[in-house]
């Protein structure tokens, strides 16, 4: 490989798995963030009506897909003042995370800031550029640098913490000043429980000024599309259009049918918001039994994960919940940080969580 990428972390997961998978009663798998709920019938018929459509679809997404996004966004997340041009689907998010900062330029000799404990991607994105990474939460830590990009990620994966109005202004100042351009991971931010989520394109972060600021959307979580792959970037119109240009040579088109799909999934806030029911449904029970057995739980206020810690070494607490056949994810897949910490998914069903808590008890 030409690039020195980290190893795949979940492959070192597989001893634990085996232990948790001998448990006579199944594995509860809360190591990965997969949805389990299903597609909403509105969203699937969506996609079955285009899929006649025998020609290339457009990189930028359809009109309406584009309006949709920034409907969407207006009334759940009070984003004003994006401009239809600046909308860009994505496939999946993911992948966008990965080749962000190479399609934005950044190369060797330029900095990529990403938080402490981080969604591994980030990392990868800035090696793939062949970039430099620093984890940093805080500005200060950062002293006289001028990093080209700086990774936010409210809600946290893994972490779950919100990042308030004022630590977002601070950041958007601080990048502005140095030409550093902010992009905020926002594929959370419809899952806030004891904290409301704030966009960094809401105007109350940016006073009006989108330059220099893109947000990452995806529709995996929210709409229980992660199968689909369907993200979207948005925010700066030079920025969008630039990526537009770039993702339309290499062949970054988000399938047609999955575009309608999109549309159908921004449109449905009835379904978000049932989902949002069920995961609140499930966090309740898992939180109370987490604490009663001992866990401390920190952060956790929105997202899809509790962050979890016995006060001790992340495999022990691994190794602790595999023999009661729970799977958890180890903080240090997040960064040297999250290695007294365990990530625990409400990604399960209702049975398998309930399964979880009574073997807890
Ligand atoms: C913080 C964060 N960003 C991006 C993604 C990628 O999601 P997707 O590619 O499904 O849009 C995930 C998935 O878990 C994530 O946790």
């Amino acid at each position: 490989m030409s690039v020195a990428l980290p190893d795949f972390p979940w492959d070192s997961l597989a001893a634990a798995k085996a232990k948790a998978q001998a448990h006579p009663d199944g594995v509860v798998d809360l190591s990965v963030g997969t949805p389990v709920d299903p597609v909403p019938a509105g969203i699937r018929d969506a996609l079955a009506s285009v899929s006649d459509v025998p020609g290339y679809p457009t990189t930028h997404g359809t009109p309406a897909l584009r309006a949709a996004a920034i409907d969407a966004l207006r009334r759940r997340h009070g984003v004003e003042g994006i401009e239809p041009d600046a909308v860009l689907p994505t496939i999946g998010s993911k992948e966008l995370v990965a080749w962000l900062p190479r399609l934005l330029g950044a190369g060797p000799g330029d900095l990529v800031v990403i938080p402490e404990v981080a969604y591994p991607t980030y990392e990868v994105g800035a090696l793939l550029a062949g970039a430099t990474v620093a984890r940093a939460d805080g500005l200060t830590q950062l002293g006289p640098q001028r990093p080209k990009l700086l990774w936010l990620n409210s809600p946290s994966n893994p972490t779950g913490r919100v990042l308030g109005v004022e630590h977002l202004r601070k950041v958007v100042d601080w990048a502005r000043e140095r030409g550093t351009i902010v992009v905020s991971d926002e594929c959370y931010l419809a899952l806030g429980w004891d904290a409301e989520p704030v966009s960094i394109l809401h105007p109350s972060v940016h006073g009006g000024r989108l330059d220099g600021l893109l947000a990452v959307h995806s529709l995996s979580k929210s709409a229980n599309l992660a199968s689909y792959r369907a993200g979207f970037v948005t925010g700066d119109p030079k920025l969008v259009a630039e990526l537009l240009a770039i993702r339309k040579h290499a062949g970054m088109i988000v399938p047609r049918p999955v575009q309608e799909a999109m549309v159908a999934a921004l449109t449905d806030d009835e379904a978000l918001a049932a989902q949002r029911e069920r995961y609140a449904r499930r966090r309740e029970p898992l939180r109370k039994a987490l604490k009663d057995s001992g866990f401390r739980i920190d952060h956790s206020e929105a997202g899809l994960y509790l962050w979890s810690t016995r006060d001790e070494d992340a495999w022990q607490t691994v190794d602790w919940l595999a023999e009661r056949g729970i799977l958890a994810a180890p903080g240090t897949f997040y960064g040297p940080g999250g290695g007294r910490h365990v990530r625990i998914a409400l990604t399960a069903t209702d049975e398998r969580i309930e399964t979880a808590v009574r073997r807890l008890k």
